[in-house]
């Protein structure tokens, strides 16, 4: 039986596979997962060494606003476990900051190691499966300044990182994913409105004081350019990495996550193979020995022959002119088992809305979608919703509203919103029953 087959069967059948590794078959089949996640830097606050937060401090930036102390996540994250808890989810989402672990080359920071050992002890003793993203767009400054991914040692660089992380903590871990949307500036270069090239220009602008702030004229990151030259290292990266943890915890479910909408082909189909190609190819190609594959999904594009196009005129829309379609997920996470082979996690699926209505609206019609595909046979191993808090959302700062929870930017106090109690009570009924 080839591998793929077997792991189609489900989670109870993910047996004894090809690599010998895992030998789940006597064991029970795991529970649904249901989560909701974070990344550190956009949480966590202060995350001074870290490449992002310098781009956010130079002059020109491209930031509408620095991340700052963010939602004080590194000293509330108690709290945040117990909100999760207290919903009645069963899976926490968060990152691990390699900024903070490795500060400086090959200086690795036994506080912040046991600090996120904490966060996995405290999800286990509440029953909550810690979910964990090793690389969440941030690097060290000292990585970037070095060249980022485009430096030759980079993948030596981030299994280095894996093995102490995966050696403090893994055994707690529930899943792991290398990396979160390495692909999105893949993505976004079949996007249907593109950064206009004024954007373009400031983000490089930004990115120039960056280098010439940390003395570097090598300084590169994702997201913030031309990812071609990048992606061999952060795909032999994923390898790396992968083979690190594996070293410390044989039998711990790895994989990554990847960016990937509900893509409609609007022309010929072979438009829709390219671009599947480009964005999420380089990637599917390295993860054959991965065990589930990560989907992250906002919405629908509507692919062209080139690049996508603008949404047609009448589909359904929300008060802010986007399309109304969450069950875009499920489509996708046909598309990603199909496309793998590989059990699917949603390790992200929401929508930015101020009006938290909307929100509760979507997350029954967007899980009944991911539910009608697991009764397909697709095997789907949870369902974690992006965000438990409204944080910092990158470019745009603190005016995107993703979460289940808001977050006072002066006190930090949390309020659980009504989509928050929705989410709790879909998964503690395991499922919206549709
Ligand atoms: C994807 C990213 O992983 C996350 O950091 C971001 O905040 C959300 N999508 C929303 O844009």
């Amino acid at each position: 039986l080839d591998r793929r087959h077997m792991l189609g069967l489900g989670a109870a059948a993910i047996a004894t596979v090809a690599s010998g590794r895992v030998s789940a078959a006597s064991k029970p089949a795991k529970p649904f997962l249901w989560g909701a996640a974070t990344a550190g830097h956009q949480v966590e606050g202060n995350n001074v060494n870290a490449d992002i937060w310098l781009l956010e401090q130079v002059d020109p930036t491209v930031f509408a606003e620095p991340s700052g102390d963010a939602c004080d996540s590194l000293h509330r994250w108690r709290e945040d476990v117990a909100i999760v808890k207290a919903l009645g989810l069963n899976a926490y989402r968060f990152s691990v900051e390699w900024s903070r672990i490795e500060p400086a080359p090959g200086q690795f920071s036994q506080a912040y190691l046991d600090h996120y050992a904490r966060i996995v002890d405290r999800c286990r003793e509440q029953g909550l499966a810690p979910v964990v993203t090793f690389n969440h767009f941030t690097t060290p400054r000292w990585f970037a300044a070095a060249g980022g991914w485009e430096n030759s040692d980079a993948p030596d660089l981030f299994a280095r990182y894996c093995d102490k992380v995966a050696r403090a903590m893994a055994a707690g871990m529930s899943h792991a994913l290398t990396f979160n949307e390495p692909n999105l500036a893949l993505g976004g270069r079949w996007s249907a409105s593109p950064p206009p090239p004024a954007f373009m220009d400031r983000i490089a602008a930004c990115v120039a004081a960056a280098a010439k702030a940390s003395g570097s004229d090598r300084f590169s990151l994702l997201n913030t350019g031309d990812p071609a030259p990048m992606i061999p290292g952060v795909t032999a990266a994923h390898v790396k990495g992968r083979e690190a943890i594996r070293a410390a915890r044989g039998d711990l479910p790895i994989g990554l996550s990847l960016a990937i909408p509900d893509n409609v082909a609007v022309v010929e189909n072979s438009a829709i193979e390219r671009k599947r190609a480009d964005v999420y190819g380089p990637f599917f190609a390295v993860m054959d020995k991965d065990d589930f594959v990560g989907v992250q999904t906002y919405g629908r594009a509507y692919v062209g022959a080139e690049r996508d196009v603008e949404i047609p005129a009448d589909v359904p829309r929300r008060p802010g002119g986007g399309e109304w379609y969450p069950a875009a997920v499920g489509n996708v996470v046909r598309y990603a088992h199909e496309a793998t082979g590989l059990p699917v996690m949603v390790t992200e699926n929401g929508i930015d809305a101020a009006d938290d209505a909307e929100r509760e609206r979507f997350i029954p019609e967007a899980i009944a979608s991911v539910e009608a595909a697991r009764k397909d046979g697709v095997p789907v191993l949870g369902y974690i919703h992006w965000s438990l808090l409204d944080n910092f959302e990158w470019f745009s700062g603190y005016g995107p509203k993703f979460g289940l929870v808001a977050v006072d930017r002066q006190t930090f106090k949390r309020t659980v919103k009504p989509s928050a109690k929705r989410l709790g009570a879909i998964a503690r009924a395991g499922g919206t029953g549709a």
